[in-house]
C-alpha cells in the first residue's frame, strides 16, 4: 500500500539538489499509493553533521527526511531542514544513494515518527523503507527490546533496521567482517509477513539492498553514455563490468521509473538485490541454506510511454483517464481480433482444460469485481460453463469450496491487491486452473497465475479506477469469445460481438460528449446526502460500479442496487428528494427496467434515467424524469458505455463539492494489506 523508491547514481556527477528532485519525483509518481506521509534520506557531508558525536562509522551520516501529509509538505520541509542543516545543494557526489517512501498509515498515525525511512536508533546505522507488512513485528520488538533497543515509532517497520542493527553488532563482535548482504539476509530470516525492503547504511555507504517476498519490487538500470547492455547479471560485476556511467532505481512501480530509464527488471520473491560499486548482483535468498545461489536475469525493456504519468492538459489523472478510454480499449483489443477471430495468446496452452472446467470462479474486490460481475452473462452465455462470483476476501473468510476442476480467473488491475493473492494462494493449493487478468506486467498476480491475459490499459493514476475497468470488461468478453469459439450455436452472435468490439472505441468516444451535461447534473445533486442507482442483467455491475465511483472520490453515500430487488426492501426509501438513476438502455432486461420506472414514478422518485438513444420517450413518456441518452452496442459491451456517464457524474461531483479527486480520502490505489 506505502510506495518505496531508491536512486543510485554511480561515476556520474550529480549534485544534491538534483538527487533530491530525483528522489522526491519518484515518490510524487508513487504517491497514488499512499500520501499520509512520507519520508526521504540522503547523505550528509561528513563535516557538516554530528561531526562532534563519536559516531560508529567515518562515513558521512545520512540525514532523514520525514514528514505526515502530502509529498509536496516534506517537499517545503526537505528545503527548510537543508537551509538549517547548511548542507550545500550543489554539492556535487560521484555516487551517492538515496532512499524514498511514501506511506498509506496501517500501524500507527500519519506522524512523522511512523514515517519512513525507519531508522535503527541513534546514528542512523540502518535505514529502511518498507511496503507491506510484518505479521511477526511484536515478538521480534519484544526480542529486540530485551536486548536493549528503544523504539521510537508505532510501525511494523522499525523491527527492520533495528534487527539490521543487532545482526550487524553480533557479527562485528564475532571474527571478521560482514557484508551487507549477509545482514539483510539474517534479518529477512527473522522477518514473517509480505514486504520489499530497500536498506541504506553508512557502514556500506554508496551500497544499497533491496528484498521482496509478496510485495513487488523493480530494478530500473540506466547506463549513461551508450545502450544499456542487455547481458544477464548475476553475483560477478555482469551488468556493468566496467566502471560506466550508471543510474539505478528501486521502486514499487515501473511509472517511477519510466522518466529515467525503459530497463527494468522485477524482483522475484526471496531475492536481494544488492548494489555495489556500480554493480548489481541478485542472489536468492532459501531458509535451509546459509549460502544463497545467485540469479541470472535478463533486463526487461518497458512499454511504456512516459506521457502515461503526466497529467497532459487535464487537471486531473481521473479526468484524463476518463477520457483515455477510446484508446486504452484500442489498445487493449490490439492485436487480438483478427479475421473475426479472438485470439489470446496467454491462454492459448491452457484453452482445453478451460473449456473442460466444471465453473469458472470469477474472483477480485472492487471495480475489478465489478468488471468480472459485468462479463459474467456473456461468459455463461458463450461458453455454457456455470459462472460463480467470488469477493476475494469473502472466499478467503468462508475459505468457499474450489476444486481441481475449476477454473479460477482472478481479476485484479495492480496484480498486487492481497486478498485476491491470498485468495490466488488458496485457488492454487485446491488444484484449481487459475488465470489472471491484469494491468500491470511482472506483477505477482502476473507471475504466480498458471495463464493470463494482460489488459494493456496504460498506466493508471487516480485512485479510482476507470480505464483499467472498461477494460478489463473487455478482455473478460474476448475471453468468453475464445473460450466459447468451438460452439456452432453462437456463431452469429460472436460475429456480432466482434463487430461490436471494433466500433467500440468510437461509440465511447460518442458516449464522452456527455461531460457537459454529467457536469450539469452534478451541480443539480452536490448537496445531496445520498444517491441511489438501479441496474439488473449486463447492467447489474454498472450500478454497483457507478454507485463505487460516487462514494469513493465525491465522498457522497451512494448505493448501487439490483433493480429486481427494489420492491424487496429499498422502495421503502423512495420520495420526491432522494436521487434514483436507474439504467434502462435496451437489452432484454429493458421491458422489466420500464415497469421498475413506473413503479419509482408512482411512488413520485426523484429519476434520472439511462436509457439508448431515441428511448427517451419510452423511458419517461411524461417528460418529468433527467434522461441520459447514450449510444447502443451489443448488449455485452453496453456495460462499457453506460459506466463512461456515471464516471464523468462522479468526477465533476468531486470536482464541484471541492474534494481530491486523484487522491480519495483514506484510499490507496493498491491495497497491499488484508
Ligand atoms: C475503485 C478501485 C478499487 C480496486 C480494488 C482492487 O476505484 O480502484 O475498488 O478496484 O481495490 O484493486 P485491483 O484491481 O488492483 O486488485
Amino acid at each position: 500500500m506505502c510506495g518505496i523508491f531508491a536512486y543510485l547514481n554511480y561515476n556520474v556527477g550529480r549534485e544534491r539538489r538534483y538527487i533530491l528532485e530525483v528522489l522526491l519525483n519518484g515518490l510524487r509518481r508513487l504517491e497514488y499509493r499512499g500520501y499520509d506521509s512520507s519520508g526521504i534520506a540522503i547523505d550528509s557531508d561528513t563535516s557538516s553533521v554530528m561531526q562532534s558525536k563519536s559516531k560508529p562509522y567515518d562515513t558521512a551520516p545520512p540525514v532523514v527526511f520525514r514528514q505526515e501529509g502530502k509529498i509536496e509538505s516534506l517537499v517545503s520541509s526537505v528545503y527548510t531542514e537543508v537551509d538549517q542543516l547548511n548542507l550545500d545543494l550543489e554539492k556535487p557526489f560521484l555516487v551517492h544513494a538515496g532512499i524514498a517512501h511514501t506511506r498509506w498509515a496501517t500501524h500507527g498515525v500519519p506522524a512523522p515518527r511512523n514515517s519512513h525511512p525507519q531508522s535503527s536508533g541513534e546514528f542512523d546505522e540502518f535505514l529502511v523503507v518498507h511496503n507491506g507488512i510484518i505479521t511477526n513485528y511484536e515478538v521480534l520488538k519484544q526480542t529486540l527490546v530485551r536486548h536493549g533497543f528503544t523504539f521510537e515509532s508505532d510501525t511494523d517497520t522499525e523491527v527492520i533496521p533495528k534487527l539490521a542493527k543487532f545482526v550487524f553488532d553480533k557479527a562485528r563482535d564475532g571474527e571478521g567482517g560482514v557484508t551487507f548482504s549477509q545482514v539483510v539476509m539474517e534479518v529477512m530470516r527473522q522477518l514473517e509477513g509480505a514486504y520489499a525492503l530497500i536498506f541504506k547504511s553508512p557502514h556500506y555507504p554508496n551500497e544499497l539492498i533491496a528484498c521482496k517476498r509478496g510485495s513487488t519490487l523493480l530494478l530500473g538500470v540506466n547506463e549513461l553514455g551508450g545502450e544499456t547492455s542487455r547481458h544477464l547479471f548475476h553475483d560477478v560485476k555482469a551488468l556493468t563490468a566496467n566502471d560506466k556511467p550508471k543510474e539505478l532505481f528501486f521502486s514499487s512501480d515501473l511509472c517511477a521509473i519510466v522518466e529515467h530509464t525503459k530497463n527494468y527488471a522485477a524482483i522475484e520473491d526471496d531475492e536481494i538485490v544488492h548494489i555495489k560499486d556500480g554493480s548489481v548482483s541478485i542472489l536468492k535468498f532459501n531458509y535451509e541454506k546459509e549460502k544463497p545461489a545467485s540469479v541470472q536475469r535478463a533486463l526487461s525493456v518497458l512499454e511504456m510511454e512516459v506521457e502515461q504519468i503526466k497529467k497532459g492538459d487535464f487537471d486531473h489523472f481521473m479526468k484524463k483517464e476518463i477520457h483515455e478510454q477510446p484508446d486504452s480499449l484500442t489498445t487493449s483489443m490490439r492485436g487480438r481480433l483478427k479475421d473475426g477471430v479472438v485470439g489470446l495468446g496467454g491462454l492459448k496452452d491452457h484453452m482445453r482444460t478451460i473449456r473442460r472446467s466444471r465453473r469458472i470462479i470469477f474472483i477480485g474486490c472492487g471495480t475489478s469485481y465489478h468488471a468480472a460481475l459485468a462479463a459474467r452473462p456473456i461468459m455463461e452465455e458463450l461458453t455454457d460453463i456455470p459462472v460463480t462470483m467470488e469477493i476475494a476476501s469473502d472466499m478467503l473468510d468462508r475459505k468457499a469450496l474450489i476444486f481441481k476442476e475449476d477454473t479460477a480467473v482472478f481479476v485484479s488491475q495492480s496484480g498486487e491487491t492481497a486478498d485476491t493473492l491470498l485468495a490466488l494462494e488458496y485457488a492454487l493449493q485446491h488444484g484449481a486452473l487459475c488465470v489472471g487478468v491484469t494491468n500491470t506486467v511482472g506483477s505477482t498476480l502476473a507471475r504466480k497465475t498458471h495463464c493470463g491475459v494482460h489488459i494493456n490499459a496504460g498506466c493508471e493514476i487516480g485512485v479510482a479506477s476507470t480505464k483499467a475497468y472498461t477494460c478489463q470488461i473487455v478482455v473478460m468478453v474476448m475471453m468468453a469469445l475464445a473460450i466459447g469459439s468451438d460452439k456452432m450455436s453462437t456463431l452469429a452472435q460472436r460475429e456480432a460481438i466482434i463487430a461490436g468490439l471494433t466500433k467500440l472505441p468510437e461509440k465511447v468516444h460518442d458516449v464522452l460528449k456527455l461531460d457537459g451535461e454529467m457536469k450539469a447534473l452534478a451541480q443539480s445533486l452536490i448537496d445531496e446526502q445520498s444517491l441511489l442507482m438501479f441496474g439488473r442483467g449486463n447492467n447489474y455491475a454498472t450500478a454497483l460500479e457507478g454507485a463505487l465511483k460516487v462514494k469513493e472520490v465525491a465522498l457522497m453515500h451512494s448505493e448501487g442496487m439490483l433493480a429486481g430487488e427494489m420492491k424487496h426492501g429499498p422502495l421503502a426509501l423512495v420520495d420526491e428528494y432522494l436521487p434514483i438513476i436507474v439504467i434502462a438502455t435496451r437489452d432484454d432486461s429493458f421491458s422489466k427496467q420500464q415497469s421498475v420506472i413506473q413503479q419509482l414514478h408512482a411512488r413520485k422518485g426523484r429519476l434520472i434515467v439511462m436509457c439508448s438513444e431515441g428511448d427517451a420517450s419510452l423511458v419517461c413518456p411524461d417528460g418529468r424524469s433527467r434522461v441520459i441518452e447514450v449510444p447502443r452496442v451489443v448488449d455485452c459491451l453496453q456495460p462499457i458505455i453506460n459506466i463512461i456517464p456515471m464516471q464523468l457524474l462522479a468526477y465533476h461531483l468531486t470536482v464541484l463539492r471541492g474534494y481530491n479527486v486523484d487522491q480519495p480520502r483514506n484510499l490507496a490505489k493498491s491495497v497491499t494489506t488484508q
